[in-house]
């Protein structure tokens, strides 16, 4: 079976390639803010005046308003379609990242996040509900997963910005208001992108979606456009499904489990506490501040290496195998970080164990659960209800995000250090079952197979041997 780039050499073109990488810059915005601003509070504090609360609401408002954001655009993506509502988030974004570079209070600033926040939580899921729905289903895994690619490269480019600007007055305002030029151009580069074909048939505009498919496909020596656009219309008309109750149907409500599912422990596994608090938990292995800032760049470059590799391997090996792997090497790191702060040994005679750990963990997070969540939530929904169930799944998803972020620290103090990874990877284990038993493989299908298994097989699940 060929790989990622061979099959896009010989199917894909320019268009298709071109229009991914723009819906997923929506995946750089998520990024940058999640790495950005634990540099950036360091200086806010001081400047204006934040307490330890205001410092809170500061972090958790972009949380709170991309829940917000997720629920929205559930329905934008349907009424306006996928293509307006991100030029939409993209306009947003650059109107809060401004605000937030130009805020001279911290109720100015928490506001202004949030509305950061709405943006972000809509590109979450509307780039790569876009990028499904245009690509063909050889390279859709890697396609979908230039968004989880974006998101790490996002969150690397954020720490080496905060270790750069580290010096420069003003310093903070500036890390925020960068943002603004991604922000722009996800809204411009996304007003010359064409509607996707599905959506464009559940409007019924068939010669339009037609017109997409034959751009899209023009490369592709084993396209057939009268016959993919036979199956959208029919798994169209088919499904009906559209309205929120719609989610609670039997059929839609297993097909939910496994969306929410992944969605909560991609969380629950901790991996925010890793990406916000790397720094934190590195110095408390003994480093100083700055070399513990170093060594978190190592962990936003592993995990931009170990998503390039998934992004080679998706449509190569499959979901589930890179996801079940990528879950048994979070349990063992996980073990291993709870281990080495349980043992005084270990901190004094072992002190890179603890970086270690964490890399492994990062990599494993990367090739599975990382890209995984975000593909399958975009492949496993039929049409007319799909960017409804992404959208409830990616809140849920920004839920459990601001539950672990809000709880690591109290977590620490209550059960320790070593308690709270020991508790991550005890859910990691119970995570594994669910995908062994729950998630279905959907390589090489395209989404109305995908749909169509799933959603009138009376099975669970459709599923690959691991
Ligand atoms: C998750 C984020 C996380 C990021 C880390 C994403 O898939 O949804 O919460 O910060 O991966 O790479």
């Amino acid at each position: 079976m060929s790989g990622f780039v061979s099959e896009m050499r010989r199917t894909g073109n320019g268009l298709l390639l071109r229009i991914s990488i723009i819906a997923a810059i929506g995946g750089l915005l998520f990024g940058y803010d999640t790495g950005v601003i634990s540099g950036a509070l360091l200086y806010i504090k001081s400047d204006l005046h934040a307490g330890q609360f205001a410092q809170q609401a500061i972090v958790s408002s972009l949380l709170l308003g991309a829940m917000v954001g997720a629920l929205l655009s559930g329905y934008l993506a349907d009424a306006i379609s996928r293509k307006w509502t991100k030029v939409l988030s993209g306009s947003v974004y650059v109107i809060g990242a401004l605000g937030c570079a130009f805020a001279i209070s911290a109720p100015m600033l928490i506001g202004f996040r949030f509305l950061l926040g709405i943006s972000v939580g809509t590109a979450s899921f509307v780039a790569p509900l876009y990028i499904s729905e245009v690509s063909p289903p050889k390279v859709r895994g890697g396609l979908v997963s230039f968004n989880q690619l974006a998101i790490t490269s996002g969150i690397l480019i954020a720490y080496i910005v905060n270790f750069l600007l580290k010096d420069v007055t003003n310093n903070w305002r500036w890390m925020l208001g960068l943002a603004a030029l991604p922000g722009a151009a996800l809204a411009i580069g996304m007003l010359s992108v064409p509607h996707t074909p599905r959506w464009l048939v559940q409007r019924q505009r068939q010669d339009e979606a037609r017109d997409v498919l034959d751009r899209l496909r023009d490369s592709d020596p084993d396209a057939d456009i009268d016959d993919e656009l036979d199956t959208i219309t029919e798994a169209s008309k088919e499904e009906g499904a559209s309205r929120v109750r719609d989610l609670l149907a039997p059929k839609i409500r297993r097909l939910m489990t496994i969306g929410l599912g992944l969605a909560l422990f991609q969380q629950f596994v901790g991996i925010n506490t890793v990406i916000y608090y790397a720094p934190t938990i590195l110095a408390d292995t003994g480093l100083t501040n700055s070399s513990s800032i170093t060594q978190t760049v190592f962990v936003g470059i592993t995990n931009v290496v170990f998503t390039i590799v998934a992004v080679l391997l998706l449509d190569r090996v499959g979901r589930r195998k890179l996801l079940l792997t990528g879950t048994v090497g979070t349990v063992l790191s996980l073990l291993l970080l709870g281990v080495y702060f349980s043992s005084a040994t270990l901190q004094h005679q072992a002190g890179y164990l603890a970086l270690v750990a964490l890399l492994i963990y990062i990599a494993s997070f990367a090739v599975g659960l990382g890209p995984v969540f975000w593909l399958m939530i975009s492949e496993i929904f039929p049409v007319g209800i799909r960017s409804k169930a992404m959208s409830v799944s990616t809140l849920a998803n920004w839920a459990a995000n601001f539950l672990v972020a809000a709880t690591f620290l109290t977590l620490g103090s209550l059960i320790t250090r070593q308690g709270t990874f020991f508790l991550y990877a005890g859910i990691a284990v119970v995570a594994f079952a669910f995908f062994l038993a729950k998630v279905p493989e959907t390589k090489d299908r395209s989404l109305e197979q995908v749909q169509d298994t799933l959603f009138t097989s009376d099975e669970p699940t459709v599923k690959e041997s691991a």
